[in-house]
């Protein structure tokens, strides 16, 4: 088995650790060879039977990104990324696509981590505001279009919005159980 020869093992798990939710976008740029890398990235993640359900629509257009950004409240903060990765899955097996949707978005944040941009993820949330960003990006209308990976150069991975989540993480004492779930 060949190994993967990386730096330093402890940088990399540091920078997934502290791979976060990136709101606040500078100006800038995502390069072509850091993009080419973030969707070879992308295209390796492992799906349900290898369906490899996913489609990429990279947004690079202002315009459009003010556009999606747009269509709920919660995700205002695209706008200011430099491009965003539509993520279209086939629509035929839901929960299967959505966990292969999880497992690619969490490979886009830590990559743009370890490539010293900022990415986040942003959900469309009801059907008729999917139905608009299907619209927008010319998706048919019989795919799904959950969401979008935002990505850039940051400023801070601090939520910037008032009525956010609570930071941090439970305890390892609260999530994990030994052995049985009574123990
Ligand atoms: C399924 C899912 C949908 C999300 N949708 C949004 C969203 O629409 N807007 C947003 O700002 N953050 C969204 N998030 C990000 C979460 O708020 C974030 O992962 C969580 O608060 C932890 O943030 P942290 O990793 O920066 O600590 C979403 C996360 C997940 C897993």
């Amino acid at each position: 088995m060949p190994e993967i020869t990386i730096a330093s093992v402890s940088d990399a798990l540091e920078a997934i650790r502290k791979t976060r939710q990136v709101r606040q976008y500078i100006d800038g740029e995502v390069s072509d060879e850091q993009l080419d890398t973030l969707l070879e990235i992308a295209r390796w993640t492992g799906s349900s039977r290898n369906t490899q359900p996913w489609r990429f629509i990279v947004v690079r257009d202002k315009a459009t990104l003010e556009q999606l950004s747009a269509l709920r409240e919660n995700i205002t903060w695209v706008a200011n990324a430099a491009l965003a990765i539509g993520l279209v899955s086939p629509g035929q097996n839901p929960p299967h696509e959505a966990y292969d949707e999880g497992r690619v978005t969490e490979r886009l944040l830590i990559a743009a981590r370890m490539l010293g941009l900022g990415a986040g993820t942003a959900w469309f949330g009801e059907p008729e505001r999917e139905a608009q960003a299907k619209a927008l990006l010319h998706v048919p209308e019989d795919r799904t279009l959950r969401s979008i990976v935002a990505i850039g150069p940051y400023e801070t991975s601090k939520d910037p919005r008032p009525t956010g989540p609570k930071p941090g993480r439970l305890s390892l004492d609260e999530l994990v159980h030994w052995d049985t779930w009574d123990s």
